[in-house]
């Protein structure tokens, strides 16, 4: 599979600078190309009560739905140390978040803070997913 356009890391790079993480220390940035060719980027939000935190990746969907996109073209998470050889795959709930607004094909490209690790498809991460074709729409 081939790498995202550079300006996709860069965005997800420059997110992950403000991600708000004091308690695991974690910084993580998303960003997602949309049908319309926008990118949308955000970052974690942890919270004091721990459970309300704010994967990156829901950051950014969230900013793509509210600036009126409704498909992800392709998705950059930026997680972890440089170097550290451990990719930020995103978690079980944002794959399914991701799926809402994507189909099996659509490319997640995973990096730590540093260099390109892999790229995978979303049908990779969440086979036999659970979407709103399931439901009729
Ligand atoms: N995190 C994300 O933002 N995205 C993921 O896909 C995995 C985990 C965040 C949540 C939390 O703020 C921190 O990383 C440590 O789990």
């Amino acid at each position: 599979m081939t790498s995202p356009a550079p300006d996709l890391f860069a965005a997800a790079l420059a997110t992950r600078a403000h991600s708000h993480s004091p308690y695991s220390g974690f910084k993580v940035g998303a960003a997602i190309r949309s049908e319309s060719g926008r990118i949308h980027a955000g970052c974690n939000v942890e919270n004091a009560a721990y459970p309300q935190g704010q994967c990156a990746e829901a950051t950014a969907i969230g900013l793509m739905v509210a600036a009126g996109d409704r498909r992800i073209v392709e998705i950059v998470v930026v997680g972890g140390e440089a170097g550290s050889g451990l990719m930020c795959t995103p978690c079980g709930g944002c794959r399914q978040r991701i799926r809402e607004f994507a189909g099996p094909d659509t490319p997640i490209h995973v990096y730590d803070a540093g260099s390109h690790r892999r790229s995978f498809t979303l049908g990779e991460l969440l086979p036999f997913s659970f979407g709103p074709d399931n439901l009729g729409f």
